[in-house]
């Protein structure tokens, strides 16, 4: 992966951060003193790293887990949804997330650490709304050509079980990945990096 590239990711990161904080900020200062504004036990346990077990998610199937009040859609994909993958290409908007929000020690395409197991950020880039897990293949409401991935209720994005977005969608980029690691063969941590366990 070029430096450009992680670069690029780590820069939309940080607007994306600076623009929360800001937010926080301005409702901060419109709400009147009412004691500390020192962060309590549950503000810090919201930006805590959050432990999934992710042992009992079967193949093709996906559970959700909540991080930063956002919810994290994690998929054991089979081989079948693996080889899907390579084929679609052509088909998507940024196949190799080169514009997209991912750490720099996943795979630019399956976009995960170990390749089985898929971790994004349930929240559509378009207008955050959350996309629903289609994991069937040639639904009669997506086409005989759907290989499983996500549909957006809200205006209809379509991304595959990758997170990564097809062509002329309303979302601009990728479901973003989120920092995380493995603790074990079945604990991932969501919110530490992989590089901070290595
Ligand atoms: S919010 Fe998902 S397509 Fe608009």
């Amino acid at each position: 992966m070029s430096k450009d590239r992680v670069n690029a990711g780590r820069r939309r990161f940080l607007v994306a951060a600076t623009s929360v904080v800001g937010a926080v900020g301005v409702a901060g200062a419109a709400v009147p003193f009412v004691g500390s504004w020192f962060p309590g036990a549950k503000a810090k346990a919201a930006g805590a790293p959050v432990k999934v077990n992710i042992s009992k998610i079967e193949p093709g199937q996906q559970m959700v887990a909540q991080w930063r009040g956002q919810p994290v859609f994690i998929v054991r994909r089979t081989p079948e949804i693996l080889d899907n993958l390579g084929r679609l290409t052509a088909q998507l908007s940024d196949p190799e997330s080169r514009n997209s929000i991912q750490p720099d020690y996943v795979d630019p395409v399956v976009r995960s650490i170990r390749p089985e197991i898929l971790l994004v950020v349930g929240i559509c880039t378009h207008l955050g709304c959350s996309p629903a897990f289609r994991p069937e293949v040639a639904p009669a409401d997506l086409g005989k050509d759907w290989v499983g991935g996500y549909f957006c209720p809200c205006h209809g994005s379509h991304y595959d079980l990758a997170g990564r977005v097809y062509k002329a969608q309303p979302a601009p980029l990728n479901l973003a990945v989120p920092p995380h690691s493995y603790e074990s063969d079945s604990i991932i941590v969501i919110g530490v990096d992989q590089k901070e366990r290595a």
